[in-house]
Parts: structure tokens; C-alpha cells; sequence
């Protein structure tokens, strides 16, 4: 299997791992495909992500991924981050390798969450907004 330099580079120095403390919100996702596991923090500022992290219990390319997503979202607004898709993510990094394409469903869906819990935790509405394998379940559920 042979994987971009861009996916070589973020996997082998992913760019910002780590927690948030005061986050404003943090999403959750596992892939039902490998059951591995995604956390993502934002920093959300006068409705611009500032600040972004993440932790992953995931393969290379999940690392690679979220490494991806973290940089395409700092200093973009909510509704310019809700667009980034798991595959504009992939073709960000020049492409991963077909059986590797469900890892990227992490990135873009763990940021998606981080999204509708932020937007709970400070009375927005949030648009039924749903992802998939998240452990909010989405916009209105119970956690
Ligand atoms: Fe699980 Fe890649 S194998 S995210």
C-alpha cells in the first residue's frame, strides 16, 4: 500500500495532538468499520474556530486525517467548517488508498460532532445537524 507524501508527513508529525481544557466543544466518533476512535476539541470565538485539537486511538491515516482537518479548520467560521467533507479532507493529503478511505470518516465527522456540541452547549440551534457514530447521537439528543 502505498501512501502520499502529505499523508507520510501529517502521520509522521501530526499537527496539533492534544486536549483543549476549556474547550467549547468536544466531539466524539468511532468508525464502525475498525472500531477505532476519535476525539476533537474546538476553541470558538465570535463564531471562528480559534483553537482545534485532537486525540486519536486510530491508524496512520486516522492520524494523518485528523492532522488534515485540524489545519483546513483553524480560522474558519462554523458554516465555512460544516463544509469540509471527509473527502475534500483525502484529496487535501493527494489521496489514501481505497481501503484506507473509511479511516478519513473520522476527521471530518469528529469535528462535525465537536460542531453540534458547541452549538448545544451555547443555545445555538443546531440545523439537525447528525453524525453518524457519534456519542451524542446529534443535534437535540441526549448524551
Ligand atoms: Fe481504523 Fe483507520 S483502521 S481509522
Amino acid at each position: 500500500m502505498r501512501y502520499s507524501k502529505k499523508v507520510m508527513d501529517h502521520f509522521s508529525h501530526p499537527r496539533n495532538v492534544g486536549e483543549i481544557e476549556d474547550a467549547s466543544g468536544v466531539g466524539e466518533v468511532g468508525n464502525p468499520v475498525c472500531g477505532d476512535i476519535m476525539k476533537i476539541y474546538i476553541k470558538v470565538k465570535d463564531n471562528v474556530i480559534t483553537d482545534i485539537k485532537f486525540n486519536t486511538f486510530g491508524c496512520g491515516a486516522a492520524i494523518a486525517t485528523s492532522s488534515m482537518v485540524t489545519e483546513m479548520a483553524k480560522g474558519k467560521t462554523i458554516e465555512e467548517a460544516l463544509k469540509l467533507t471527509n473527502a475534500a479532507v483525502a484529496e487535501a493529503l493527494d489521496g489514501l488508498p481505497p481501503i484506507k478511505m473509511h479511516c478519513s470518516n473520522l476527521a471530518a465527522d469528529g469535528l462535525k460532532a465537536a460542531i453540534i456540541d458547541y452549538k448545544k452547549k451555547s443555545g445555538l440551534p443546531c440545523d439537525n445537524l447528525k453524525v453518524e457514530h457519534s456519542c451524542c447521537g446529534g443535534c437535540g439528543a441526549a448524551k
